[in-house]
């Protein structure tokens, strides 16, 4: 190769020095936007919204430390438990600190839970981070506590996304009197069913448009063995072509991932040690579930339920099949319930059209009555507990 750098002398030892200086600088770039701490929401003006929440919170919760994020524009607002996906895959670092994105921030107070061995809730022993969905619901239960006391509230609002929508049928038939009302986003119901539709449609749709290689990478995979979906499959040839032909994440361009990556590397919430420790988590905690949890077919174990249960869905998600969570909606028992689905996106209907997801989830509260119970403050000096319903929306 002609151009290849000749180091020699004092030329190699500039081209050292600009490249340690370009690493360094690299290190305290990511170190520094890496405090630990989340800033203030602020309007597109840059101004702090005056009564708005952002804080990182360490609790103590089934017996080590767990991180949750609350975040808001008004701190007197209805409270919502936001149960991530994954397992292990934290949502908040991924989206922009401030934006339409975070649309239903405007109307609840959420808090982002970091699941105990997922993102910064991985100060524990090895056996305290194992995944375990026993001690995940009964975790959940403590997080709610925590809520409902520091807010002044009797029950809050759950919503479930992917994996945590398996882990929100868990808690709210376990713990139904802590919730006024479920919502599911990506609702799983019968995981494996719908591994196998997701694969239907890629292999035929990479026939439609003659995506040999596709066809080859897909035809592959056996989908009647019994140890389908392995994790490699779900992390490989699956997520590329979920991706690919926009039935993954997301459905539009409307969000790219690279700029979901950016908003994870620049993310304030976490320190630098918290961002490298994430993609363990994520990677020890997927390994876990796959031949376990996923399996269960709720629509054959989970159809009754004591509180308002709604599932808002993209209409083209196959990575955690619509079709299906439309079915688990017909079939079970809930004092109401109904299913949603926003036009045009996938797995993420909340980050990637967030004005319609807010726009549904509030007119649900709406329609069935749901409670919506302003905040009560601890530290707000004019302290009074403010009730309200769904009438004020
Ligand atoms: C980690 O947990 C230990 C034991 O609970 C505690 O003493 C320590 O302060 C925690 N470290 C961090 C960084 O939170
Ligand atoms: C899971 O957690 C529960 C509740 O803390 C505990 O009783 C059980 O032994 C744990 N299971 C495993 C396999 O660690
Ligand atoms: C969905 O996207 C298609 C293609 O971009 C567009 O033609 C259609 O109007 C969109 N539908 C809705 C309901 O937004």
């Amino acid at each position: 190769m002609k151009n290849t750098f000749i180091c020699i002398g004092k030329s190699c030892l500039a081209f050292l020095g600009v490249l340690i200086l370009i690493v360094v600088g690299l290190f305290c770039w990511l170190f520094a936007t890496s405090p630990g701490v989340l800033p203030p929401l602020v309007d597109e003006h840059g101004v702090i919204i005056p009564n708005q929440i952002s804080e990182r919170v360490s609790v103590p919760i089934g017996g080590m430390n767990q991180v949750l994020f609350l975040r808001g524009y008004d701190k007197t607002n209805p409270i919502l438990l936001y149960l991530h996906g994954g397992p292990g895959s934290p949502t908040l670092p991924f989206m922009p600190a401030s934006g339409p994105i975070l649309e239903y921030e405007k109307s609840f107070t959420v808090c982002y839970w970091d699941q105990r061995g997922a993102g910064a809730s991985r100060n524990g022993t090895k056996e305290e981070l194992q995944f375990n969905m026993t001690r995940m619901i009964a975790d959940a239960h403590e997080v709610t506590s925590y809520l409902k006391k520091r807010f002044g509230q009797e029950k809050i609002l759950l919503v479930g996304h992917s994996w945590g929508s398996l882990l929100g049928v868990k808690v709210i038939r376990q713990n139904p009197e802590d919730y006024y009302a479920y919502f599911g986003i990506g609702q799983m119901a019968n995981q494996l069913e719908s591994e196998r539709l997701s694969y239907a449609y890629m292999l035929n749709h990479a026939k439609e448009i003659g995506d040999a290689r596709a066809v080859k990478a897909l035809e592959s995979v056996d989908i009647n063995d019994p140890h389908f979906p392995t994790s490699s499959y779900l992390m490989g040839v699956r997520s590329m072509y979920q991706t690919k032909y926009k039935i993954g994440i997301f459905h539009t361009d409307k969000v790219s991932m690279v700029e979901a990556m950016m908003n994870f590397v620049t993310f304030k919430g976490y320190k630098l040690k918290e961002k490298f420790g994430f993609l363990l988590g994520t990677r020890d905690q997927v390994k876990e579930i796959v031949y376990g949890p996923f399996n269960e077919n709720l629509i054959e174990t989970e159809r009754i339920f004591d509180i308002p249960f709604f599932v808002i869905q993209g209409d083209w998600d196959l990575q955690v099949s619509a079709v299906l969570a439309k079915k688990y909606v017909d079939v079970i028992q809930a004092p109401q319930k109904e299913y949603i689905e926003i036009p045009n996106t996938s797995h993420a209907p909340h980050l990637e059209e967030p004005i319609l997801f807010a726009e549904a989830l509030l007119s649900l509260i709406k329609k069935y009555n749901i409670p919506y119970i302003k905040s009560k403050i601890a530290d707000d000096t004019e302290g009074r507990p403010k009730t309200g319903d769904a009438s004020e929306l």
